[in-house]
C-alpha cells in the first residue's frame, strides 16, 4: 500500500480544486483497511471515490484513502433475473454500459453519472426517473470504527431523495463500502416516464424504447446539458431540489405561474432549484473563476482558478437570494470537505 505525502487533490475532484493532502492511498484489496487505523491511529481519514461530489475548503489534515477495489462477478442468472457484485471501485457508467451491453435493464437511466460504484449508495444516486435504491439488493461495507465487516440490506441503508444513513454525519468515512449487489432484469421493460425522455422519444420516432434507448437518450440529454468535468471543474447539481407542501406549493404557483415542479403527492411537490436559480437571475453569472453554468443553472462550475471557498462563497449568496426570493432554503447536495 502506497502512501504519497503532502500531495495535491487537484487530478482526484471533479471541481478540480488545488488543495493538499497530508497523505493519500488507495487501496484495492478491502482487507488494506484492517492495517489503516493502526498504522494512522491519530490521523483523520477521508474515503474518496472519483470526487465527483465534493468541495475541498482547505487542505485536508490527514490520510485520504482512495478506492481501486476492481471486480464484477454474476452471482446468479436466472431467466427473470440476473444478481451481480459489483466491487466499489469500479467505475460506474463502466458498470451501466456492460448491462446494457448484455440487454439487462435497471440502471440504463443511470448513465453517465460520473463516480464509483461504491459511492452509488452514499447519496442514492439518481437521474431519469431511477434511483440506485430501486434495483439495490445491499451493500457490503468496512467499519473503521471497529474493524468489523457488515452487510447493509436496502431497507437498512435507510434511502431517501439524495440521502442514506452513509451520508449522516456520524457516519462519513465511517462504514468503507467496498461491493455492492444488484439486480438486474434480462429484456426488462425500461423506464421512459421521464419528460426529457418522452420528449427524446417523440422527436426520434421510437415508439416502443428500447434499454440500449433510454441508454442513448440520457447520454445524448446528459452530454448537451451537462459540464464535462474535463473540460470545466464542476460537481453535478451543487443544491438538492426542495420539496414543499401544498401550502408552500399554491403560494409559490400564484407568484410564479411558469414555475417547473412536480407533483409527488397531494401535499408534496419538488421544485426545481434549478428553475428557481436561473428566474432569479444567476444563470451564467461570474464572480472570479467561480460561477453558474449558463446552460444549467444547478451546476456551479471552476473556470480555471476558483478555490473551494470562492465556489462556497458563491453558493451562500445563492442560498441567501432564494429564502429572500422564494422563502425557500436551498440544501448543498455537494459534500463540503473542511471549514469555511
Ligand atoms: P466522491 O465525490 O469521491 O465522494 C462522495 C462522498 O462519498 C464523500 O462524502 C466521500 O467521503 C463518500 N465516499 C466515497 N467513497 C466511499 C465509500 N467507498 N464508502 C463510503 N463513503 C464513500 N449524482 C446523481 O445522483 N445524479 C446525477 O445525475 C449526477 N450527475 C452528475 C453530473 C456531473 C457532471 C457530476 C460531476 C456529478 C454528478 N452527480 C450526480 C454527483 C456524483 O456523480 C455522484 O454523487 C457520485 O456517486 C459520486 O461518486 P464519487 O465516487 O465521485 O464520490
Ligand atoms: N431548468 C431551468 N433552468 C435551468 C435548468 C433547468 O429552469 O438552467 C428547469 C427545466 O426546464 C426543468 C427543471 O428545471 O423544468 C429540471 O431540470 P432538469 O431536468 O435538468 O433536472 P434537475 O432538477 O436540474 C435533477 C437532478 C440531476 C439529474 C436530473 C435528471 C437533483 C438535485 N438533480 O436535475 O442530478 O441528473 O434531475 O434526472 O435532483 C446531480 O445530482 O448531480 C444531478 C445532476
Amino acid at each position: 500500500m502506497e502512501i504519497q505525502e503532502n500531495i495535491s487533490l487537484r487530478p482526484y475532484n471533479t471541481f478540480g480544486i488545488d488543495v493538499k493532502a497530508k497523505y493519500l492511498t488507495s487501496v484495492d484489496r478491502v482487507e488494506q483497511l484492517e492495517n489503516l487505523k493502526e498504522k494512522f491511529p491519530d490521523e483523520r481519514i477521508l474515503f474518496l471515490g472519483e470526487g465527483s461530489n465534493v468541495l475541498f475548503l482547505n487542505d485536508f489534515d490527514g490520510i485520504v484513502v482512495r478506492n481501486e477495489i476492481k471486480g464484477i462477478q454474476v452471482v446468479q442468472q436466472t431467466d427473470e433475473y440476473e444478481i451481480w457484485d459489483i466491487a466499489g471501485g469500479e467505475h460506474w457508467h463502466d458498470v451501466v454500459e456492460l448491462s446494457v451491453k448484455q440487454n439487462l435493464s435497471g440502471i440504463e437511466n443511470l448513465a453517465l453519472i460520473p463516480g464509483k460504484a461504491g459511492t452509488a449508495p452514499v447519496q442514492n444516486i439518481g437521474a431519469y426517473g431511477r434511483e440506485i435504491k430501486d434495483v439495490l439488493i445491499s451493500c457490503e461495507a468496512f467499519d473503521l470504527t471497529n474493524g468489523r465487516y457488515r452487510v447493509f440490506s436496502n431497507e437498512e441503508c435507510q434511502f431517501g431523495y439524495r440521502d442514506s444513513l452513509f451520508k449522516r454525519p456520524e457516519n462519513k468515512n465511517r462504514y468503507f463500502i467496498y461491493r455492492i449487489r444488484l439486480r438486474l432484469i434480462p429484456n426488462g421493460t425500461p423506464e421512459t416516464g421521464y419528460r426529457a425522455l418522452q420528449q427524446y422519444f417523440t422527436e426520434n420516432h421510437i415508439d416502443k424504447p428500447s434499454i440500449k434507448d433510454v441508454f442513448d437518450a440520457v447520454v445524448h440529454i446528459r452530454r448537451s446539458k451537462l459540464p464535462d468535468p474535463a473540460e470545466i471543474g464542476n460537481a453535478g447539481s451543487f443544491f438538492k431540489n426542495p420539496v414543499v407542501d401544498a401550502g408552500k406549493f399554491k403560494a409559490l404557483i400564484s407568484a410564479y405561474p411558469s414555475m417547473a415542479y412536480y407533483k409527488i403527492s397531494d401535499d408534496s411537490y419538488k421544485i426545481p432549484a434549478a428553475w428557481l436559480i436561473d428566474n432569479a437571475g444567476w444563470k451564467g453569472y461570474r464572480e472570479g473563476d467561480a460561477g453558474v453554468h449558463h446552460k444549467q443553472a444547478l451546476v456551479l462550475v471552476n473556470y480555471g482558478r476558483a478555490t473551494g471557498r470562492d465556489i462556497y462563497r458563491l453558493s451562500q449568496k445563492i442560498i441567501d437570494d432564494i429564502k429572500e426570493k422564494y422563502g425557500l432554503e436551498l440544501e448543498r447536495e455537494v459534500q463540503i470537505i473542511g471549514r469555511y
